[in-house]
């Protein structure tokens, strides 16, 4: 089937087997020359660009997004993420539910990718909270521990995998074991990662949510700001060319199919507001919940920052050490991190960037001397650490899609961020301006925004670095986003459950 949208809100950055871009191959000047083609394509785009901006500008303060403290009524004409709710683990939830989940992947290594990962922790909490919780997924990959394919001895989240070619994912017939199973007792709900179940099937499930980690109006924006970061010597790469003219119509065939699906779920306010504002989708059937990140494995450590940074050789004497996790590659804005940095030690010797990951990006890095610190590939184990050990989290990212997960695990730790002005972090993440800084996506802008952060101080920045773990604590983790989801199934369920509060709120 089809796959409309990257369906990895990336952050593989222990990954072992990082696919190396393409190299660029270098198109005659022939390719220079617009065609009417090229040219509505362009006009197409610039409109599209317009509409994101004015979208962007009219839409609400972020304060329409903050907790809402006293928030009283039904649940799905709620304006902000589900995530504030002040849901209480601790209450066991009213009633048990069957939950049928179609995830086209399941994790099948020891670094999952996000999407992946995000419905293993989901569907595994829910799980422990007593839900009745069925994965169909793809074929298992071989030679993958079982460990891995459950989250323990526990009969949920009971897991049914396709048989077939490993990793190939075929709805029809992941369709056909979950009408079986639904003849032996109806789901009460049925929640798809996004396109996993295809809207042909989707028509025909009332009780179906299903969760965008990305959608084409994004993706479109994405190709914006990554052609923009081209110098004006540099030719196009012919398949980037290509997708970025096909993803106007990506959009459109989005817009067209997405009513398909009954309940919505937006991974950022910002894609609830494209949601509704761009794809027509009516306002009550849209719900925003963030994804979270586990608050057991990410918390401030000052300690361990002591160890981190003698351990991997940070001077003493280092005025602001900056941090960037992550595949090195270009959609993830490394061609801007690179010279912005490269610019900044020619005044700032004390200023040290210390890398997480691989990618074709490390090795010029690495070039730049020793205010470089490049530790490559990171495992998981030590990721909290490295956090802890940098003043500040940079992610330079051109990928709106989702919300990479890195720049909440550094908030959790109380490490302030440095991130592109994108819509989705400007609304969901960096919604103070005492979070850390945004920056427009070309070189002068965050090399302008380097030397605020670096004459701002360590001092400074860890004063901000409380603030962000504040938030984080409220609205990026991962109980609270499972919290939430619980209670959208058992809204979905019964109407009586999107009332806000209930009893046992
Ligand atoms: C880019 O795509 C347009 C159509 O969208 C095409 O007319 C043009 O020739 C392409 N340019 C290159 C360099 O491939
Ligand atoms: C919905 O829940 C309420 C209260 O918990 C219950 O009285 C009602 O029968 C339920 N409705 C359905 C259709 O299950």
């Amino acid at each position: 089937m089809r796959v409309l949208v990257n369906p990895e809100p990336e952050i593989a950055m222990a990954h072992g087997s990082i696919t190396p871009r393409v190299k660029r191959t270098t198109t005659s000047s022939s390719s220079r020359r617009f065609s009417p083609l090229s040219c509505n394509t362009l006009v197409i785009v610039l409109l599209v660009a317009t509409i994101l901006l004015l979208l962007h500008r009219n839409s609400p303060s972020p304060a329409a997004s903050s907790a809402p403290a006293s928030f009283s009524g039904d649940l799905r004409h709620a304006e902000f993420s589900w995530n504030s709710l002040p849901l209480s683990l601790r209450r066991p939830p009213p009633v048990s539910l069957k939950i049928g989940v179609f995830s086209r992947k399941w994790p099948a290594s020891a670094v999952p990718g996000g999407m992946e990962r995000h419905a293993f922790e989901l569907h595994s909490a829910l799980a422990s909270r007593g839900h009745r919780v069925h994965v169909f997924t793809s074929p298992p990959t071989s030679g993958v521990p079982s460990s891995l394919y459950s989250a323990g001895a526990s009969e949920y989240p009971k897991v049914h995998f396709l048989e077939g070619t490993p990793g190939q994912w075929r709805c029809g017939e992941a369709f056909v074991m979950f009408e079986e199973e639904n003849k032996r007792e109806p789901f009460d709900v049925v929640h798809s990662e996004s396109v996993s179940l295809h809207h042909r099937f989707a028509k025909q499930v009332p009780n179906l949510i299903v969760s965008w980690h990305g959608i084409a109006l994004e993706a479109l924006q994405s190709g914006i700001y990554q052609d923009l970061i081209r110098a004006p010597d540099e030719p196009i790469n012919p398949s980037f060319n290509h997708s970025l003219g096909a993803s106007i119509f990506k959009v459109l065939d989005e817009i067209r199919f997405f009513r398909s699906y009954a309940q919505h779920v937006a991974t950022s306010d910002s894609t609830g507001e494209m949601l509704t504002d761009v794809y027509q989708i009516p306002k009550e059937r849209v719900h925003i919940i963030l994804n979270g990140v586990d608050e057991e494995k990410f918390s401030p450590d000052a300690k361990l920052a002591k160890s981190f940074r003698q351990e991997i050789g940070v001077p003493d004497d280092a005025a602001v050490v900056l941090g960037v996790a992550g595949r090195l590659v270009r959609d993830k804005g490394h061609p801007l991190l690179y010279e912005a940095f490269a610019e900044l030690i020619t005044s700032n010797p004390k200023v040290y960037l210390v890398i997480a990951g691989t990618g074709p990006w490390q090795q010029r890095y690495i070039d730049l001397g020793p205010n470089v610190i490049a530790l490559g590939a990171l495992l998981p184990s030590k990721l909290k650490a490295f956090y802890n050990a940098i003043d500040v989290f940079l992610n330079p990212t051109l990928r709106p899609q989702g919300l990479d997960q890195t720049q909440m695990e550094a908030m959790l730790c109380q490490t302030p961020v440095v991130v592109t002005r994108l819509p989705s972090i400007k609304k969901s993440i960096v919604v103070d301006d005492e979070f850390g800084f945004m920056f427009a996506p070309n070189v002068a802008a965050l090399t302008e925004t380097l030397q605020k952060v670096v004459a701002e101080g360590s001092r400074r920045l860890a004063e901000r670095g409380r603030k962000c773990r504040e938030y984080a604590k409220v609205k990026l983790t991962a109980r609270k986003m499972a919290m939430a989801y619980e209670r959208l199934f058992l809204c979905v369920k019964n109407e009586s459950y999107c009332k806000y509060p209930l009893d046992f709120d």
